[in-house]
């Protein structure tokens, strides 16, 4: 056949999301309760590379150097299968992949690694998908990787089922294009509580739940226009505010937990701050305690040494908008 042996690499660059992602209303297709959005950051990304092999007795996942066992390897063998399936084949697959991040840990992401496996393994396999089905494939490895086959804004529009929930990119021909990410890493080590666990909690226990389904609505649309009328203002606003309204969900679940460190708490302070002093500046936190600060390109130099004598200069990274998933 035409595709055995042949080995095919991607890459695909994580994406800090602005509208969150909190809930699934399907767990084993990945359908969220609501839309989301998110830029791709061009400083973090993965590069996988994906071989399918008839001499293989089982699939093999290298990540980062190292031969991956146990629930990583179930995780990306069954992300595989998906692929196996709509393929029409069922030979065992050799996957290595290499997460490039400028500090250690805590930054790499789920997003940017089932976008590009699902970028590699599908065209390994034979497959030839669109965009939009290499979104849909990627959302059934990690639901925010989906947003991750596009560079820029990218919206995930929620859908109803497994045919209509894919992301779409967001175009901002405008300032917002230009948005800085200070990335600040305090906490390089894993989340006590991943993030399927975290939001079955959330929507099971959380008595808000119910309205963030309706306010994420409103805060989508609130960001939309923001970004095409070129609002840097009304962007940082939105962006701060889903994000504090998205860890509610994590304060308020039973039993409640916390993804904040004191670190986290200073950097929140310290951005409050500066926006006070009319360096203007918001924050957003993902499923972890490291914090990503958004400003202008006039105001990154101030951002940037107030973080790096507050943290250290290893503990902060300056991101921008980055590309979609390529072949290389
Ligand atoms: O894609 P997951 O399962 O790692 O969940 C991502 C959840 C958040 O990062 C907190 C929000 C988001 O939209 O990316």
């Amino acid at each position: 056949t035409t595709w055995s042996n042949k080995s095919i690499g991607a890459i695909a660059h994580t994406n800090i999301a602005l509208i969150k992602y909190w809930g699934k209303k399907d767990e084993s297709l990945i359908i969220p309760y609501t839309s989301s959005l998110s830029l791709t950051l061009d400083q973090f990304y993965t590069e996988t590379h994906v071989t399918f092999d008839e001499s293989l007795t089982a699939d093999v996942v290298m990540i980062d150097e190292q031969e991956v066992n146990g629930q990583g390897w179930q995780r990306v063998h069954d992300f595989l299968s998906i692929i196996r399936k709509r393929a029409e084949i069922t030979t065992n697959a050799q996957v290595v992949s290499t997460n490039h991040v400028p500090t250690a840990a805590g930054l790499a992401s789920s997003a940017s690694a089932f976008a590009a496996l699902a970028a590699a393994g599908s065209k390994a396999a034979g497959l030839d998908l669109s965009h939009q089905d290499l979104s849909r494939l990627a959302r059934r490895g990690s639901g925010s990787a989906c947003r991750s086959i596009y560079g820029g804004f990218v919206e995930w529009r929620r859908g109803t089922d497994d045919h209509s929930s894919y992301a779409v990119p967001v175009t901002a021909d405008n300032g917002l294009s230009d948005v800085q990410v200070i990335a600040l890493t305090v906490e390089r080590h894993r989340k006590p509580i991943s993030s399927r666990q975290a939001m079955r909690l959330s929507v099971t226990t959380s008595p808000y739940y119910p309205t963030w389904v309706k306010i994420a609505q409103t805060d989508l649309a609130a960001i939309k226009s923001a970004i095409s009328n070129d609002d840097f203002t009304k962007f940082g606003e939105i962006s701060e505010l889903n994000a504090m309204r998205m860890h509610a969900l994590t304060l308020s679940a039973n039993p409640d937990f916390m993804y904040f460190n004191s670190e986290t708490l200073e950097s929140m302070n310290m951005v409050k701050q500066l926006r006070h002093n009319g360096i203007e500046c918001y924050y957003t936190i993902d499923a972890g305690p490291n914090v990503k600060v958004l400003c202008q390109r006039r105001h990154v130099n101030d951002v940037v040494e107030t973080f790096t004598e507050m943290l250290g200069a290893d503990k902060v990274t300056l991101a921008k908008s980055g590309p979609g998933v390529h072949y290389l």
